[in-house]
């Protein structure tokens, strides 16, 4: 508990036992695999994970309850020891070396590890104590992590006081009191308002651009979306789909346009037939008097509908761009919605975007009227 604070910047990964894990990448996990047996069954929690998580970058691990998120989390921060494979935090084996590990890396647990009956101050030192800063080097951390999270004025105040925003605020900062080089976060935003979760992918994109590395788990698939700079939706302890949310996203659906024109929906499949040739798309007519393109490249598809319904003197009475989401690609995969498959907290308002606008097909997860 001696050793001086690490800064938060990536440095290569030092040692004979991290020799096998590259020297950019934060996490590498191999083969990983936990069972736990409840009531004579054995179920497997995480069922042979691979992934890389490169230094400075936000990592999200999306996936419905169950899924095996909180069991990674816990065997990447030595929490819980694995059965089979291998993890390397940090630069130190997880398994061999989790004191190294536990210095260099943050962990904010999915229910908070703040002493509720002490003030936000008192708990930041108290972290920053334990982690071996000397009195003064707590203090000036616990001001600087103040003003960062904006907690000034209620550091003074008990926890218990704390609104659910104010406490997962001071959980972060405890989180990071030490300057670790990995920051875990366990679906940091759950329960949280809207307002709140803006606030805190704020401070966690700043967090970020200081050099910090980012891993957390989620089901909401808009903080996989905007947050992450790379997602692994996982499903019973699997890894099912990993990229950026664009690269995923593109690369199992395509976007679509929505059109209503003015016409008889006797004239709808005809209309259809030529809006397809005209923007080489495929196309077909939806509910609501609707035609439904889907389209590779959507300006150029927009360009050529607009001009073939411009030239065919057709009116519109409502068009719609779909874009694909991380949900059509848990679909794809799995056959399931993960907003049908997300628990209590999927129904988060922001979770829905805009998604059920006019005429989207099954494929369109957030829609743009244009
Ligand atoms: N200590 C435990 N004993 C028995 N089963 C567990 C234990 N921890 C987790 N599980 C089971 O492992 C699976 C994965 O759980 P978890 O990692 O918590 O998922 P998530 O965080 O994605 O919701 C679930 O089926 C859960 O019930
Ligand atoms: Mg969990």
């Amino acid at each position: 508990m001696s050793s001086p604070p690490i800064p938060p910047s990536p440095a290569p990964a030092a040692g004979s036992a991290s020799a096998s894990a590259s020297a950019s990448a934060a996490v590498t996990v191999s083969g990983l695999r936990k069972s736990f047996r409840a009531a004579g069954q054995t179920i497997a929690a995480v069922n042979g994970i691979d992934l890389t998580i490169a230094a400075g970058e936000i990592f999200g691990l999306l996936g419905p309850n169950g899924a095996g998120k909180t069991t990674t989390l816990r065997i990447l921060t030595t929490l819980l020891p694995a059965d089979s494979g291998s993890a390397f935090v940090a630069g130190a084996d997880v398994l061999a070396e989790p004191a190294v590990v536990r210095r260099r890396i943050g962990y904010v647990s999915q229910l908070g590890g703040a002493d509720k009956s002490a003030t936000g101050r008192e708990n930041l030192l108290l972290s920053g104590r334990l982690y071996g800063l000397s009195a003064a080097d707590a203090d000036r951390r616990c001001a600087e992590l103040a003003e960062v999270f904006d907690l000034g004025q209620l550091l003074t105040r008990p926890v218990r006081t704390y609104s659910g925003g104010q406490r997962r605020r001071l959980e972060v900062a405890l989180g990071i009191m030490h300057r670790p080089r990995v920051l875990f976060l366990d679906e940091p935003t759950t329960g949280l308002d809207p307002q709140n979760r803006a606030n805190l992918w704020d401070q966690l994109g700043r967090l970020r651009a200081a050099g910090t590395t980012i891993c957390l788990s989620t089901h909401y698939l808009d903080e996989a979306d905007q947050l992450c700079d790379r997602v692994a939706i996982v499903d019973h302890g699997q890894v099912i789909a990993l990229g950026t949310p664009d690269e995923l996203k593109r690369r199992y659906s395509a976007d679509t346009i929505t059109i209503t024109p003015e016409v008889a929906a006797a004239g709808l499949p005809g209309l259809a037939r030529e809006l397809a040739d005209a923007a080489s798309a495929e196309a077909s007519v939806t509910g609501g008097g609707a035609i439904t393109l889907t389209v590779a490249d959507t300006t150029p598809a927009l360009a050529a509908v607009f001009s073939a319904l411009a030239t065919r003197r057709v009116n519109v009475l409502a068009t719609a761009v779909g874009r694909p989401s991380l949900d059509d690609v848990f679909l794809r995969e799995t056959g399931r919605s993960l907003r049908d498959t997300g628990g209590p907290g999927s129904s988060h308002p922001a979770d829905r975007g805009a998604g059920a606008g006019a005429g989207a097909g099954a494929g369109a997860g957030r829609e743009v009227a244009v």
